[in-house]
This record gives structure tokens, C-alpha cells and sequence, in this order.
């Protein structure tokens, strides 16, 4: 038997994360994992869902290679799981209960489980937790029928991004860790199980319990957060060969219409940036309480049907979840601290997309929308949190992540292409994809392979002290090439004279019939903070804005309409917010309510109709700006 855990120090050992002094790069603090001790490399699941109980119930065998001779114990993330056993599984031999003690839990952060391994052997060793989730897991969310569009069976989905990996798997849930993994998902009869992964056999028949068994296999070594898993009452599209599109049966019909640009759209990838390693691409649209736009699960991207709009306006989000095939999930941030290497990337590849299928302006106009959104978000933050490398430590990452690492990280690359021209700039990036394949690396990794790749190419080109500014200092440096205006130059023209009286509604609304989403994502965004309530009506009344079949639309709208207390919208708002759950799309709009005059009644009426609605995720955020804080 091995010695029982020593508490003092298995507290001291567990108690990783630290928030003082300086940051070390490629240091996880968002993970109490002992990844210098132990690694695990494969994860194999067996779980059955269990949807009266609201809870995932089964085992996780995790093939763990030991990094140094006398390590002793392993320690994994968990969050809110039930662990019921821990054995040894070796071959051979008969399996060997081993000694586990979870620690005290750290918030968002989970617990620690600590587990004491046998002294050194060769081989990988094979760990089996036995285990169940509990209703809350922040990673899953469990629907019932209603909140489904088939309304007849319930729905679940996972968002292990950033760190809730942890609440429905216990393992190494660090970014820097790369596994490949295999699944057994038991889902009931009649509903279809889902997985990041390749689809291997489904059981003929039920079980005694009337549980059928879907197999999966993922073997490309992938870092914990993009494992995920759906079931529900789901049915397939297919669009190419390599890609097509699932969905509730109510909804297939139009997401197939809104995503037929889905195999032009890879194909448009792999010649800019080299082949798609992963197989099939498909999407997995998800019921409306999705918490984001879209997650970049490998080999199948969720996304929020929200996003279709009836004319293909809003794909841009499946381009970007596309692009993380390469930048993120071929190449991934090792900490949460170089979330910018995933996002700034895949949002440069994402407008080289879009302009190679929809043409430059459209691209431009998205990076004139992605330029006026970080403005605006950076003059709310702290000069810290303006850096590409940001310190999140002591925080949940799914609250500091901003569009600091998006839209300055893409100008960052825009900035290199700029210098070197684009030819090289992409041929660079193609090189480094091809470098770090399946590797996880940080942003000094990152900026060495830029030195001696790109930078070392044509000295003088670009300065360190540019690189620098770039990346560990606020603000958009003084080297930023911005996108011009230009292209919204006639919108601000027809909202200028609009406002003023100058120009009458029938004639604005002439001038809009040409007008794209981005147009007018432009022209509602960029209204002054006060509105007068003829103009407001005359919008509704001509544009019908509260019933926009656009949730972005109607979600720049609804801003307007809460900024000068427009009553008549309230309805609808109402509608929206308890029928939609992507947080970016709910979220300003129950602190801009906070902040009107009468709002915080409306928004915590709305929110008690809504929140059983939301995803833990969005929950948790709403929460903080609803309830009063004391
Ligand atoms: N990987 C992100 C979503 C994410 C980030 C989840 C951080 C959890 C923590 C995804 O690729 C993303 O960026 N989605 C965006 C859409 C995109 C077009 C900017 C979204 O959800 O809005
Ligand atoms: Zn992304």
C-alpha cells in the first residue's frame, strides 16, 4: 500500500497557482498540474449521460508518462466532480487501488486531485478515476426539451475553453499539455452523441439500460480544451466530401443554406497556410443558449445559430473557427497569458478568408468594426491589460480575454506584413505552422522564431524596440497600419444628416437598401449616446429593428434603444435576451440597462426570466452585473 498523503505538504505541493512577483513565461498559473513530475498523454473515456440527473457518470483512464524518477505524485485540475475510485491499471497485473486526496477547492480555479502514484517504473502508467460530474459543471450544459428548437428531447454541450475541462474530465487541464484521446459516450436511445474527434463504431442496439454506445478517437495530440462533446437530437448536412454541417432537424435546412461556402472556405485556408491536418471539418450548430459565437473544437467547430442571418452576412465567425485549425489548434497558446498567438492570428487568417471569398472591402469593413470595437474596449482597461502578453493570474482567463488579443494582435501581424510584404509575411507564417505543429509555445517562443525567420531576413526592416512596444506595452503603437474608414465614409454621411434633420427617413432608407450587415453594424454603433425619440421611432417603424432576423443587428439596436429608454422596445429586448445566450451578445446589454434610469428593475426582471436559460459560463458573468454588489 502506498503511504497515505501527507497533508501540510500535499496542501504546500498542490498550492501552485501564485499571484506575486514577476510573471514566468510558459508558466501555467491557471492549473495545479505537476507537469515537470508527470505527463499525461492519452486520455480514454467511458461515460454515460445521464440526463434526469444531470450528470456525466463513468471512468477516465489517463496514460500518464513519468518525467522524473522519483516523482511521487500526481497531481490533476477537477472542478465540482465526485471522484469514487482511483486504480492502477497495469498490464498483467490486477488493477491497484492508489491513495487520492482532493484539496480544498480555489474557486474558479477547482481543486487539486492528488494522487500517489507507485515508486518508478519504465512504462507509462495507466491511472483509472472513476468519477461523475455534478448539474453545475461549468464546462456543460444541460437543456432541457423547451430550450431546444425540437422542443421534444433534452440537449447537452461542453465548452472546456478556457479551463472547464476540469469540471467534466479530470486531467492535466493546461494548454501546454497535448493528448491524444479516445471516448465510449453511452447517450440514450434517439439521440446522437458528438465528439472533437474521428467517429469510430456506434453500438446496433441499447443497452439493458437503454444507453447506445458512440465511439470516438482523436489522434492528433490536442491540449484539453478543445475535448468536447454533444448530444441531443441532432441530424447532418453534408456540403463536400471533407465538410458538412449538424444540426437540431428544425434548423439543418438553413444552416446548410448559410454555410454552403464551407468547403471553399478550407480550401481557401490550405492555400494560404498550408494543408488541413484534421481530416473532416464540420460544424456542430448548437441550440440558441450557446455562450460563443464559435468554439474551434478540432475537426468540428461549434457555433451559435445566432449567426445565421439568412444571407451568409455573419460567416466571417465560421472563418474564424476554421482558421483555429491552424493557429490555435495546430499551433497553441501554452498559457492563457499568449491567448494572443491564438486569437490575433486566427483573426488575420480570418480576414484573409473573407477576402479571398468576399472580396477586400467586406474584409475591410470587418477590420474598421474590429478597430472601433478595441478602442472601444481598451479605453475601459487597465494599462496592463492593453498588453498582447497579459497577466491573468488570480483571474478566470474567460473574463480577461478581450479584444486586445484579437484585434491588436491581428494589427501586430498586419503591422510585420506591412514591412516585409504580404508574400513573405505569409510564406512566414506558413513556415512557422509548419514548425510548431501540434506544440504549444509561448510568446517568447514565438518571438524568437519571428526573429530568426522573418526579422533576421531584411535587417533595419522592423526595430526590437517596435517588436517590444508591440507586445508588453499598452495601447495601439505608434507602427500600426489602421484600416481606413473609407469604405463607411457614405453611411457616416447618411447618419449625419439623418440625425440633423436634414435628411428625411424615406431617403436614408433608399440609400440603405445597398446596405450590407457590417453597414449597418456601422451606422447603429457609431449614433451618438443621445437619440431623440422621433428619430428612434422613425427607425423602428421603417427598419423594424427590434424583429432584425440579425441578432447583430438587432443586438446594435437594442443599444440604442436602452441608452434613451425607448419603451417600445422592451418587448422584444425581453425576447431576445431570454431566448438567445451568447455572451457577447447579452452581455452589454444588461449593463447598459444597469446603467439607465429605471433599467437595473427591468434588466434583473428580464434576468430572472433568462437565467435558467444561460450557459454556467454567461450565468457567472451576468450575475456579477445584475446582482448588487455589496
Ligand atoms: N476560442 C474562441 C472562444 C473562446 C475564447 C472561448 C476564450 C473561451 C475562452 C473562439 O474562437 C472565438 O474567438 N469566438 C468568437 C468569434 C470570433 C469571430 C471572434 C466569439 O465567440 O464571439
Ligand atoms: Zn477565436
Amino acid at each position: 500500500m502506498p503511504a497515505p498523503i501527507n497533508d501540510a505538504a500535499s496542501e504546500a505541493a498542490a498550492a501552485k497557482p501564485r499571484v506575486e512577483g514577476p510573471i514566468k513565461p510558459g508558466v501555467d498559473y491557471h492549473s495545479f498540474a505537476n507537469v515537470t513530475d508527470f505527463r499525461v498523454r492519452h486520455v480514454d473515456l467511458d461515460l454515460a449521460v445521464d440526463f434526469a440527473a444531470r450528470r456525466l457518470r463513468g471512468h477516465a483512464d489517463l496514460t500518464v508518462a513519468r518525467q522524473k524518477p522519483d516523482a511521487r505524485r500526481l497531481i490533476l485540475d477537477t472542478r465540482d466532480l465526485d471522484i469514487r475510485a482511483v486504480t492502477l491499471l497495469a498490464k498483467g497485473d490486477a488493477p491497484k487501488k492508489l491513495v487520492f486526496k482532493p484539496s480544498a477547492a480555489r474557486g474558479f480555479l477547482g481543486r487539486p486531485l492528488q494522487i500517489e502514484m507507485p515508486a518508478a517504473g519504465t512504462s507509462d502508467a495507466v491511472v483509472r478515476i472513476e468519477y461523475e460530474t455534478q448539474p453545475q459543471a461549468s464546462g456543460l450544459q444541460w437543456l432541457t426539451p423547451a430550450q431546444t428548437a425540437g422542443k421534444k428531447h433534452p440537449y447537452l454541450f461542453s465548452q472546456s475553453q478556457a479551463i472547464h475541462a476540469r469540471s467534466w474530465i479530470p486531467l492535466q487541464d493546461s494548454p501546454q499539455v497535448r493528448v491524444t484521446y479516445s471516448a465510449t459516450i453511452r447517450a440514450p436511445d434517439g439521440l446522437r452523441a458528438l465528439m472533437s474527434a474521428a467517429h469510430g463504431a456506434v453500438d446496433k442496439k441499447p443497452d439493458a439500460d437503454g444507453l447506445t454506445a458512440y465511439r470516438f478517437d482523436m489522434k492528433e495530440a490536442i491540449p484539453s480544451y478543445l475535448i468536447a462533446l454533444a448530444v441531443g437530437d441532432i441530424a447532418f448536412h453534408s456540403i463536400s466530401a471533407r465538410t458538412g454541417v449538424y444540426a437540431e432537424p428544425a434548423v439543418l435546412a438553413a444552416a446548410a443554406k448559410e454555410f454552403v461556402d464551407l468547403e471553399r472556405m478550407v480550401a481557401t485556408c490550405e492555400k494560404l497556410f498550408g494543408p488541413y491536418r484534421w481530416g473532416r471539418y464540420d460544424l456542430l450548430i448548437l441550440p440558441p443558449s450557446a455562450p460563443y459565437g464559435g468554439m474551434e473544437n478540432p475537426r468540428l467547430s461549434f457555433i451559435t445559430p445566432t449567426i445565421i442571418a439568412g444571407d451568409r452576412s455573419l460567416v466571417a465567425v465560421i472563418a474564424h473557427e476554421l482558421a483555429h485549425s491552424w493557429s490555435g489548434n495546430l499551433v497553441t497558446n501554452a498559457t492563457w497569458r499568449d491567448f494572443w498567438l491564438n486569437e490575433g492570428f486566427t483573426v488575420y487568417l480570418e480576414r484573409r478568408i473573407v477576402e479571398a471569398l468576399y472580396g477586400a472591402r467586406r474584409a475591410q469593413m470587418e477590420d474598421v468594426l474590429g478597430l472601433q470595437s478595441v478602442k472601444r474596449e481598451m479605453a475601459d482597461l487597465g494599462a496592463a491589460d492593453q498588453h498582447l502578453a497579459i497577466d491573468l493570474r488570480g483571474r478566470d482567463p474567460d473574463d480577461g480575454t478581450t479584444d486586445v488579443a484579437y484585434e491588436k494582435g491581428k494589427l501586430f501581424l498586419q503591422f510585420l506584413a506591412s514591412r516585409f510584404g504580404r508574400d513573405t509575411f505569409e510564406a512566414f507564417l506558413r513556415s512557422y505552422f509548419d514548425h510548431f505543429a501540434f506544440q504549444s509555445i509561448d510568446t517568447e517562443q514565438f518571438l524568437d522564431y519571428l526573429d530568426a525567420n522573418l526579422l533576421a531576413k531584411k535587417p533595419g526592416a522592423v526595430s526590437d524596440q517596435e517588436i517590444h512596444v508591440w507586445v508588453y506595452e499598452p495601447g495601439l503603437p505608434g507602427s500600426a497600419v489602421l484600416p481606413s474608414a473609407d469604405v463607411f465614409a457614405p453611411v457616416d454621411r447618411v447618419r449625419a444628416l439623418w440625425l440633423a434633420g436634414s435628411m428625411p427617413i424615406d431617403v436614408v432608407q433608399a440609400q440603405a437598401k445597398e446596405w450590407s450587415t457590417q453597414e449597418w453594424l456601422h451606422f447603429l454603433d457609431n449614433t451618438p449616446a443621445e437619440v431623440q425619440r422621433p428619430r428612434l421611432d422613425e427607425l423602428e417603424q421603417k427598419f423594424a429593428l427590434s424583429d432584425s432576423g440579425n441578432a447583430e443587428i438587432a443586438h446594435s439596436w437594442f443599444r440604442i434603444a436602452i441608452r434613451n429608454g425607448y419603451s417600445p422596445a422592451y418587448p422584444p429586448l425581453t425576447r431576445y435576451l431570454t431566448t438567445i445566450g451568447r455572451r457577447k451578445l447579452v452581455r452589454p446589454l444588461y449593463e447598459d440597462l444597469m446603467k439607465a434610469p429605471g433599467g437595473g428593475e427591468l434588466a434583473r426582471t428580464i434576468y430572472a426570466k433568462a437565467r435558467a436559460g444561460y450557459h454556467p459560463i454567461v450565468q457567472t458573468s451576468i450575475d456579477a452585473i445584475v446582482t448588487p454588489q455589496r
